[in-house]
């Protein structure tokens, strides 16, 4: 099985998880006041929705989907858009692998090194384009 299969797989088991995208979102906020604040006005329910198809772009464009999905993320979270700094993405990955820790039943460290691996190239997508 290829990376990108091992964490669509893990995704998919994530995803069966109720909490899974509300604890995301819960673990990313405590890792910044300055990221609480970004979402203050948001409509969370409909967040967690967009992020779960955002995660898909992200496994898929490992899998060899287009970019596209991609280039139009890097475009609404620029400086011109929501403003993210670079660096808060290395802190949206760690709130993703502490959360997939705790709900993918069969999570190892091996998988999340693969997590990384496949959600790397994306991240870096995005946030070159601030
Ligand atoms: C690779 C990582 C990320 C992915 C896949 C992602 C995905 C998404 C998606 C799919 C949306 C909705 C579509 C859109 O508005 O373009 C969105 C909106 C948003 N994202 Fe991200 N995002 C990422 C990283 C971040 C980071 C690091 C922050 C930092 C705070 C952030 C803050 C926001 C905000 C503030 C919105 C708008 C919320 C609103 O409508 O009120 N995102 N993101």
């Amino acid at each position: 099985m290829t990376e990108a299969d091992a964490v669509f797989q893990s995704y998919g088991r994530c995803c069966k998880s109720p909490r899974f995208l509300e604890d995301f979102y819960e673990n990313f906020m405590a890792s910044s006041d300055a990221i609480k604040e970004r979402f203050k006005d948001t409509d969370m329910s409909s967040q967690y929705h967009l992020l779960r198809s955002g995660l898909l772009w992200m496994i898929l464009r490992a899998r060899g989907m287009s970019d596209t999905k991609l280039k139009d993320l890097g475009e609404s979270h620029n400086r011109n858009g929501y403003n993210i700094p670079p660096q808060w993405y290395d802190l949206w990955l760690e709130a993703l692998l502490k959360t997939v820790a705790a709900h993918d039943e069969e999570y190892t460290s091996a998988l999340a090194g693969q997590w990384r691996s496949v959600m790397l190239p994306g991240i870096e997508m995005i946030r070159s384009r601030y």
